[in-house]
């Protein structure tokens, strides 16, 4: 069958889903809603107003399958309507992404289905949540419940700016609505891995495991961003790992969310936090997202042997068990590029200069770009561009990934210098 795929979004993860979508010769025509000033190169923009004129234009371009790559889309249940009008749709339902838009839903499901995870108290009133956080050692983390694009976590150090934290949220002075209702719980110590489970609703395949680098500045400093870069696969998630994060939390998540009608399908992106117990690793859940993570997907989607469309298809067909996912016997590290003021305000735009480099180190992808009257590249966004470096180690992956950021320069530019540093530390 030929496909006219159209994936929404326009950040760097839809243009690593689209670069390898390309290069399937069962791919007629890619098309990106509202996609970003470089997925031109790879299929073609649309703009429409949400959501009529996106399922007019779906049937106008005679449109076969839509992936759906950011949160937002899936909490306003995109994925609902389309489906509701006989579109194929790669992505969970409103109800099954609730995963992600409710810290307290996700806690609270998490904890009725066994799955590990920090102890925790979720309420809209604030001296319930006082006494839970006096009953706790700081740190001590305190979330808002809606979606914060990543920036409704708390770590705070004393009691004080625990019950402060939580006071403003529920204000609503901090997160707005997403504050109303507050998650407070207990920090676990250990070293995070980014999981990702291709469910269709009763079966899925696990993808290597990978690291974000969430902090701004080198060595883990500065403010928590969207992820400054990853790596995959980690040498600090092996078999006996996987197999308790399939186990522990995968396999139960997708059946308890089967049974109560809400089975999930798409991508599961479990935030994980390995915790050392008594001398063995142990798998906590911090977090589910309920798509692809985004420095994350950059480096899985170019190690991929198996298809992509396989992985949709097979998923869409609730057939994933048949599937056998394989992956190259390399390693991809990207480094973000952002812009001078992220994450704190939107810089203005400046022109990108790009000059040639080696394409056997790996390649760039664009996430935060426009392009000027002209048809140049301007940074725009907040994380502006990658760096992907592709090898058969990490350390060489990670030099790749170096070596291809001298050939870019725009105003402003900032980069971790350390990402994949705890794999190469071991
Ligand atoms: P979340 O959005 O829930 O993934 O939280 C964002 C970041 O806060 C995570 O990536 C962790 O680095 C940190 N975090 C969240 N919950 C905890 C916890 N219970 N203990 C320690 N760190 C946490
Ligand atoms: N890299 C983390 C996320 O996509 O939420």
């Amino acid at each position: 069958m030929q496909e006219h795929i159209l994936i929404i979004g326009n950040g760097g993860r839809e243009y690593a889903i689209g670069r390898v979508l390309k290069e399937d010769n069962r791919v007629k025509t890619l098309y990106f809603a509202p996609g970003n000033g470089a997925t031109h190169l790879l299929g073609t923009n649309l703009t429409y107003a949400y959501p009529q004129e996106l399922l007019e234009s779906i049937t106008f371009h005679h449109i076969t399958l839509v992936i759906i790559g950011p949160e937002a889309p899936l909490g306003e249940g995109l994925s609902d309507y389309l489906r509701s009008h006989n579109v194929r749709v790669f992505a969970p339902s409103k109800a099954a992404a609730r995963l992600e838009t409710s810290k307290a839903f996700m806690k609270d499901f998490v904890s009725a289905a066994h799955i590990p995870t920090a102890r925790y108290m979720q309420s809209s009133d604030f001296q319930t949540l006082c006494a839970f956080i006096d009953t706790l050692t700081p740190p001590i983390v305190i979330k808002a419940d809606g979606l914060c694009a990543g920036k409704g976590v708390i770590i705070a150090q004393s009691y004080e700016e625990a019950k402060q934290t939580t006071q403003d949220m529920l204000s609503g002075t901090a997160f707005g609505e997403a504050g109303k209702c507050v998650v407070v719980e207990e920090f676990l110590e250990g070293y995070e891995l980014s999981v990702f489970a291709i469910c269709d609703g009763e079966d899925f395949v696990m993808l290597p495991a990978c690291q974000d680098h969430k902090r701004l500045l080198t060595g883990d400093k500065g403010p928590n961003t969207g992820g400054m870069g990853a790596y995959t696969p980690t040498p600090l998630c092996d078999e006996n790992l996987m197999r308790k994060i399939r186990q522990n939390i995968i396999a139960p998540t997708l059946q308890a969310m089967k049974k109560q009608g809400t089975p999930f399908e798409g991508v599961l992106f479990g935030g994980i936090m390995v915790v050392k117990k008594n001398n063995e690793l142990e798998p906590y859940l911090l977090e589910f997202n309920v798509r692809f993570g985004d420095p994350e997907c950059e480096v899985l989607m170019p190690l991929l042997q198996t298809p992509l469309l396989d992985i949709i298809t097979y998923t869409i067909e609730r057939r994933i068990r048949e599937l056998k996912c394989i992956f190259k016997e390399q390693y991809a590290v990207a480094v973000v590029a952002s812009s001078k003021d992220y994450p704190y305000v939107s810089s203005a735009s400046v022109p990108i200069r790009i000059q040639a480099f080696d394409e056997r180190l790996g390649h760039i992808v664009y996430a935060g770009v426009s392009s000027d009257s002209q048809g140049g590249l301007l940074a725009s966004g907040g994380r502006v561009l990658l760096a992907v470096g592709i090898a058969s180690s990490i350390q060489q992956a990670r030099n790749n990934a170096y070596e291809i950021l001298k050939s870019v320069s725009f105003e402003g530019m900032h980069f971790r210098e350390d990402i994949a540093y705890r794999a190469l530390a071991l």
